[in-house]
């Protein structure tokens, strides 16, 4: 056996005691979100009826730190810190000098990042006496992790989950009974929102969210929980990236580039934003990368302008990169990628030319998170092998460029719900749907009337 370490792992007391609170480095300051109905900025009071206080307060903070509460932490140490690995064999494989580390957060019990923000949003909820949670599901990680951390603080969970995800991936539902919480078919009949979409039975993440919206305004006792874009679910994050930072430390390497998927952005804001705040002041230099696929381009080919977080316009407007609210992309297998829109402080970010977006198409993709698999062991899910893709085509240039660059990317969760794509990949008959001029055309005819952002 060689002494050539490939996992770096920390302790439990090294689980970090803050979240980064990027929002307070962006460039050019936070744009606000506007309100549904008149259009006008939205402050904290506009969000109340679906978000506890604690929460709203983590979405508009000025602190460049925020504690993270010890109940939180103690329910991070279940899965947390999770490893980072030097992917040796996939360097091999690719013949090239690149180093090249991944951060897993497929160890969590939902088997992806999101728990990372599950538990402190099921927290805050439970402490500020709320008894049930509605929210939407696109892949089926964000919803099981949300009903893993409802049984954590004992609140009820009700989540609509994406149609084609629904039919695609049969166990995401039971691992989500499993821990107790109702699943819907979306878009469902049970809302006003679902029942105005049944002509677009695969669904989408905006149809959904306008489904557990609705429901979470409609009653005392429920909120709204979401699991990516909003600023306090990317803060949450945060603990990604500033494990990783030590974890590199512990390697003796920093990053030259940093890549992740983007769904919404939070496992890239997670894993990015402590690095990207030390370039922005000046610590470092990095480049970062962002990856989506070709079926909802939102960050390569999407107009910077202001739009509903869903479907149905229940949501405040956020500035971003969009394809349209009411845009249902392609049922491809990264059912997390299907968002229309994308974290406004992603968004900023990209804008400001910090952050590099690539798409892909599902075949590629998939090729990658094969290749990462006979090599690494470990089968990615969908949304992570668009990181993938991007890697081996950056690995691929450090041996064209004879540089040992070092590659940082976010493995943020296992394939093990996804084998039905994998079958479809290995008996070729995977799709590669590509997003049209008409759709973008048609879409941006639709958007609201807002200003134009600058
Ligand atoms: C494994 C995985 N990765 C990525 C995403 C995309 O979301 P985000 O961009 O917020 O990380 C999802 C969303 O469900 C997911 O399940």
């Amino acid at each position: 056996m060689t002494d050539e370490p490939v996992k770096f792992l920390l302790a439990e007391r090294d689980i970090p005691t803050q979240w980064v609170n990027l929002l307070v480095d962006l460039p050019g300051g936070p744009l606000p979100p506007l309100h549904p109905g008149t259009l006008e900025p939205a402050g904290p009071p506009d969000l109340t009826p679906i978000f506890p206080m604690a929460l709203i307060e983590q979405e508009v903070s000025g602190e460049p730190d925020i504690d993270i509460p010890e109940e939180v932490r103690e329910a991070y140490k279940l899965w947390r810190p999770t490893p980072l690995i030097r992917a040796r064999r996939l360097e091999r494989e690719l013949d090239t000098p690149a180093h090249i580390y991944y951060k897993y957060e497929g160890v969590s019990p939902a088997g992806s990042h999101k728990p990372n923000t599950a538990v402190p949003q099921a927290y805050e909820n439970a402490r500020a006496g709320i008894k049930r949670l509605a929210t939407e599901t696109g892949a089926g990680q964000w919803g099981s992790s949300l009903a893993f951390a409802c049984s954590l603080f004992g609140l009820e969970c009700e989540v609509f989950m994406v149609g084609s995800s629904y039919d695609q991936k049969p166990y995401r539902r039971s691992m989500m009974q499993t821990w107790g919480a109702t699943v819907h078919r979306s878009p469902s009949t049970l809302t006003e929102s679902g029942r105005a979409q049944q002509a677009h039975p695969t669904g989408s993440l905006g149809i959904a969210i306008s489904e557990a919206v609705e429901v979470a305004a409609a009653r005392e006792d429920t909120n709204y929980a979401l699991g990516s874009v909003l600023n306090h679910v990317l803060l949450h994050q945060t603990v990604i990236g500033q494990e990783a930072m030590a974890q590199m430390e512990m390697a003796g390497e920093q990053p030259d580039v940093v890549v992740a998927c983007v769904g919404g952005g939070s496992n890239f804001g997670g894993l990015a934003f402590p690095f990207v705040r030390q370039v922005l002041r000046g610590q470092a230099k990095m480049r970062f990368v962002a990856a989506e696929p070709t079926a909802c381009p939102t960050l390569t080919r999407g107009a910077y302008r202001y739009d509903f977080g869903d479907t149905a316009g229940l949501t405040p407007l956020m500035p971003m990169y969009t394809l349209g609210h009411d845009f249902v992309p392609a049922p491809v297998h990264a059912g997390g990628l299907r968002y229309h829109g994308d974290a406004p402080m992603v968004c900023g970010l990209v804008h400001a030319g910090l952050v590099e977006a690539r798409a892909y198409r599902q075949n590629e993709t998939f090729a990658a998170a094969v290749r990462f698999a006979r090599s690494e062991g470990i089968i990615p899910a969908p949304e992570p092998a668009h990181a993938i893709r991007a890697v081996i085509e950056e690995a691929e240039a450090a041996r064209e460029a004879g540089e040992a660059r070092v590659i940082l990317f976010g493995l943020c969760g296992h394939g093990h719900f996804d084998l039905s794509a994998y079958d479809a990949y290995l008996a070729g008959e995977l799709q590669d749907p590509e997003f049209s001029e008409q759709e973008m055309d048609e879409a941006l005819a639709r958007l609201p009337q807002t200003p134009a952002i600058a």
